[in-house]
């Protein structure tokens, strides 16, 4: 048995685990990072890719922004596309300046292991049987087998970011959580292509035969996404299929459709909404998808990992440097607000934009009255601005113990 002692034991190595290690390294706090897929694996897995203007300038101020800067794709706007017209809503003159970034997550993630790296501080990939223990204890404790031998890590704090599927928002006794969840009866199929992005913003559809999104990854890469229901099996779409359907609902009146290329990844995921809280047990701080999903219509995820690690680090950074856990107790209250509206926002995106099985044509012309006043009214566009870009920050950089720009 391998003992070891560190300030805080983080539970998963997707961004949330990786942001928060580096805050807590440039504020001179120990960590330990447990993860029990294999670094390959965390690299390779195809996720999501928008990054809001806060995650770009979190990075940036954290020093881990040179890999968005250089082949991130920054978008000053994006496409709602409906009655086979897209229409531009401007994210940058709506929001004084702000944008998006395409970067794809896995690349956030590699830089981030890269950073972890050259730090010298531990971060065990592979590891096994990995479990959290002793959360209403001054010394929690996360236990795990790495390399065939047994390892018992002593915490001060535990933060879990291990994902919706991981150990630690499990291990909290059932009665100490609320949890707010909604499935949606529809899934997204998403590809890879080797085929230049044919428009340099992001386009959402919605068509008489359900959603479509036309990303990109690169300028050799697209990205693109159709509504599928939930469990449609993948093997049930050639790539002649797939191309099929998504050239039929993306194409708009005016020729525009995506290019075509060799597929390279392909996949079916479910859609659901799920927020459990408080986002802390005792000792445990649960962060990113740990503690919420989104859907993916908003591109949220991965920003909502953002934040709720920069409110964990103020806390943290609070407790080392004055002893005081005010912060630390505010921590849930403090990132459910953000994570709330970004839920809000997420929602509205989804049933905006995709077709439900149970819907009544007066839902659907709902729908595309809601779609034409917001492509028509700038106070709509506004607020959809706002939030594409991102919400503030419910912290500012500084009180983290980043230079300022938050
Ligand atoms: N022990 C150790 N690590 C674990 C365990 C476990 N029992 N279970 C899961 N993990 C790891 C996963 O392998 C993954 O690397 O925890 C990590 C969680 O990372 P993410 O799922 O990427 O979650 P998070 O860091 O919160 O980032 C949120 O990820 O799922 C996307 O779209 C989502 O963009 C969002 C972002
Ligand atoms: C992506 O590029 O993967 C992407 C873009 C926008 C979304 C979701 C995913 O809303």
């Amino acid at each position: 048995m391998t003992r070891q002692a560190t300030q805080v034991g983080i539970v998963g190595a997707g961004p949330a685990g990786l942001l928060l290690g580096h805050l807590l390294h440039l504020n001179g706090i120990d960590s330990v990072i447990v993860e029990d897929r294999s670094r390959e694996h965390v690299i390779d897995r195809v996720r999501a890719g928008v990054l809001e203007q806060g995650t770009v300038d979190l990075m940036a101020a954290m020093g881990v922004g040179g890999g968005v800067e250089h082949a991130g794709l920054r978008h000053a706007g994006l496409y709602i596309s409906f009655l086979g017209q897209r229409h531009r809503i401007d994210l940058t003159e709506l929001t004084g300046g702000k944008a998006i970034t395409v970067y794809g997550q896995n690349e956030v993630v590699r830089d981030l292991i890269d950073a972890r790296t050259a730090t010298g501080r531990p971060l065990y990939f592979e590891t096994e049987d990995v479990g959290v223990a002793e959360l209403d204890s001054t010394e929690p404790v996360i236990r795990f087998r790495h390399g065939g031998s047994a390892h018992e890590l002593r915490c001060d704090f535990i933060a879990g970011c291990d994902g919706f599927h991981g150990v630690c928002r499990p291990s909290i006794p059932s009665g100490a959580l609320t949890v707010y969840e909604r499935e949606y009866p529809f899934g997204w199929l998403g590809i890879l292509a080797e085929a230049a992005p044919s428009s340099d913003e992001l386009v959402y559809t919605l068509h008489e035969r359900g959603f479509a999104l036309f990303s990109m990854r690169s300028p050799k890469v697209t990205r693109l996404y159709l509504q599928v229901p939930p469990d449609e099996p993948i093997e049930q779409w050639s790539d002649d299929a797939i191309w099929d359907e998504m050239l039929r609902r993306m194409t708009t009146r005016d020729g525009w459709k995506p290019n075509i290329g060799r597929i390279t990844q392909k996949s079916v995921t479910p859609m659901r909404s799920f927020v459990a809280a408080p986002m802390r047990h005792g000792r445990l701080f649960l962060a990113g998808d740990a503690a919420h999903i989104v859907p993916p219509t908003g591109a949220k995820g991965l920003n909502l990992a953002a934040s709720d690690v920069l409110v964990l680090a103020r806390a943290l950074k609070g407790f080392y440097e004055r002893g005081s856990s005010d912060w630390l107790n505010e921590y849930s209250d403090t990132c459910l607000r953000r994570v709330w509206k970004a839920q809000r926002f997420s929602w509205w995106m989804t049933s905006t934009l995709h077709r439900s099985p149970d819907e009544t044509a007066f839902d659907h012309q709902r729908q595309i009255a809601d779609l034409d006043y917001l492509t028509s009214s700038c106070a709509a566009m506004t607020s959809l601005a706002e939030q594409y870009v991102g919400l503030p920050m419910e912290v500012s950089f500084e009180s983290a113990g980043l230079p300022a720009g938050g």
